[in-house]
């Protein structure tokens, strides 16, 4: 059965790939990127099922107005993915206010406020589907990302609680997380802070030399066209996972984190209970 969908930051990446294997496949796509020319060539090679709107997704009047029409012009969008977004390196202290008001523009107010643009066209149709492009680093934290991470973990608790809002409209909700993989996100994509001479020797000096290329590139496993046959694959399921974690290293990167975590709330358990009021029967038993 066609499908239509709907999703931001198709230039290059996860998005690209996205939007290249559903057309091939026969849906209908609504490509947003900055710059819509990138996708002359599918234009070219599928015509109308390529819809494309320029769109930078920080300009929420643009993003709200570029879903009601997608919405008017297309009749029904089945999934509307949320993709767009790139990573800022460095320690929190070398960051700008301006990178950091714009990282979180980008991987987080953006998610929620196209949720929020797309909600109500969804309703109204009956229901469809969310997908939000997170990471595994919504998961696990590590040091020189601390903005990426602040936005991935921060979508996570947005759509957490949202799924359980939407599920009563037929709307339901797929956090992807990948783990590393091999599109522009850190060959170019991604935006370094001013380094400061004192975080040189650690791990934000470190990921300027990989950035470099004085140091070897980290490890990327991820393959961008598996990783999004995968979320196309999981979209078409009647019925989907809340969570999608695709990768070796996202895998067992979040099992490892999860088991520390389980096990330093479990250490704590006592005194956790111990600060309920006296007349309080525990909560969990
Ligand atoms: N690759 C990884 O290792 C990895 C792992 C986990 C999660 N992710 C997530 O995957 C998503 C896609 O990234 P990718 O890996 O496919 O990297 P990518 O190849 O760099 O693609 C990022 C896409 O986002 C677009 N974008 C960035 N800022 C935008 C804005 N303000 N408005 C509109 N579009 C914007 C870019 O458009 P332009 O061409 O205009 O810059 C590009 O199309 C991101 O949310 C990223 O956090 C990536």
């Amino acid at each position: 059965m066609t499908r239509t969908w709907f999703i931001t930051g198709t230039s290059s990446g996860f998005g690209r790939s996205l939007t290249e294997q559903l057309l091939d496949r026969g849906d209908r796509v609504a490509a947003t990127a900055r710059r819509p020319q990138v996708l002359d060539d599918l234009a070219a090679r599928h015509g109308r099922r390529l819809w494309r709107a320029d769109l930078d997704v920080t300009d929420t009047t643009a993003l709200r107005g570029v879903v009601d029409r997608a919405f008017a012009d297309l009749g029904r969008i089945d999934v509307v993915v949320s993709n767009a977004g790139y990573g800022l390196f460095g320690a929190a202290e070398e960051l700008t206010d301006e990178q950091i008001d714009h990282q979180l523009a980008t991987n987080l107010t953006a998610s929620i406020q196209l949720a929020r643009a797309a909600t109500p066209h969804l309703r109204r149709q009956g229901g469809g589907r969310f997908v939000q492009v997170a990471s595994v680093g919504g998961q696990i934290a590590f040091p020189a990302m601390s903005l990426y991470h602040a936005t991935k973990w921060g979508i996570e608790g947005f759509w957490e609680s949202a799924a359980a809002e939407l599920a009563p409209f037929g709307i339901d909700v797929v956090i992807v997380e990948p783990g590393m993989a091999r599109t522009n996100f850190a060959a170019g994509g991604s935006v370094f802070g001013a380094p400061l001479p004192e975080y040189a020797d650690g791990p934000s000096g470190r990921l300027r030399r990989v950035a470099s290329g004085e140091l070897p590139p980290l490890p990327a496993p991820g393959d961008p066209v598996k990783i999004a046959a995968a979320i196309i694959a999981a979209a078409d399921r009647p019925e989907v996972p809340l969570r999608l974690t695709l990768g070796s290293d996202a895998h067992a990167l979040a099992t490892d984190a999860l088991r520390d975590r389980l096990r330093a709330l479990e250490a704590g358990r006592d005194l956790a209970h111990s600060t309920d009021a006296d007349d309080v029967i525990p909560v969990g038993g």
